[in-house]
């Protein structure tokens, strides 16, 4: 059974990601900071017939992080799917919010380890693995500031920008290796943001393995509202 890792994985789009791929033979991977909440995502799954087990790690923690992959590593199939899309659900040390005028480096800092050291550290955990293997998916998601900048998120914007930069990058850097990477970006109003309509995207997205980028508001406003074949 492959394996897809979720990282940054909640009640909302890790979930629905994780259920999507759970349906089409993955075993889920889930991995975030709250071990209660993974436990009940794990259940959650498991009523869906879906095989999941979560590993608690924080991405501003980065040894903890490679240690979440060392036992996904230990337990499950190679992992052929990371998907990275941390959000922070309340209050977290030092991601606050900055306009252009008060970005500083103490406030960008945290968001470029939150966005951009996380995803590295998380991709050094199963790239070469997969370039050996000569196959596999990277999915970095993002909210609407990595691509248009927008006042109220002058330092997260930076962060997300950077690690839309890198993943356009990669992929180039990929191409004829089997791997596939490519940038979600999340531009959606509260209706369009159901998860359960958003993750089939993601294994369209998957399966179909082209594209550096993808704009899921531009998807979605284009009149290619219906859901996606899964
Ligand atoms: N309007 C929009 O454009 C829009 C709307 C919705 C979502 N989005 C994007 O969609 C993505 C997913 O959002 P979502 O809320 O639906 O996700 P989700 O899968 O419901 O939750 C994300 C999880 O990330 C985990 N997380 C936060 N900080 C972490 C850390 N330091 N280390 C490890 N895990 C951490 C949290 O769990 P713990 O607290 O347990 O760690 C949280 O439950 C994000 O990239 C977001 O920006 C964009």
């Amino acid at each position: 059974m492959p394996t897809i890792a979720i990282v940054g994985a909640g009640p909302g789009l890790g979930l629905s990601v994780g259920r999507v791929f759970g349906e089409q033979g993955y075993e889920v991977a889930l991995i975030a900071r709250t071990t209660s909440t993974l436990d009940e995502l794990v259940a959650r799954l498991a009523e869906d017939g879906v095989a999941a087990a979560g590993y608690p790690a924080d991405i501003m923690d980065r040894p903890s992080l490679v240690g979440a992959f060392k036992e996904i590593a230990a337990n499950h199939e190679p992992v052929e799917v990371l998907e990275y899309s941390p959000a922070p659900r309340g209050p977290q040390p030092g991601l606050v919010l900055a306009g252009p005028l008060d970005v500083s480096v103490a406030n960008v800092q945290p968001h470029i380890d939150f966005y951009v050291h996380g995803a590295i550290t998380a991709t050094g955990q199963v790239l070469p693995d997969m370039i050996e293997r000569g196959t596999g998916t990277l999915l970095y998601t993002t909210g609407p500031s990595s691509v248009a900048p927008s006042a109220a998120l002058g330092n997260v914007g930076i962060a997300c920008a950077a690690l839309r930069n890198w993943v356009l990058n990669l992929h180039d850097a990929l191409a004829g290796k089997g791997v596939y990477a490519a940038h979600v970006s999340l531009s959606v109003d509260a209706e369009q943001a159901d998860p359960d309509r958003l993750a089939p995207y993601y294994w369209q997205i998957h399966s179909r393995g082209e594209g550096s980028e993808h704009l899921l508001s531009e998807v979605l406003r284009a009149g290619r509202r219906s859901d996606p074949e899964t």
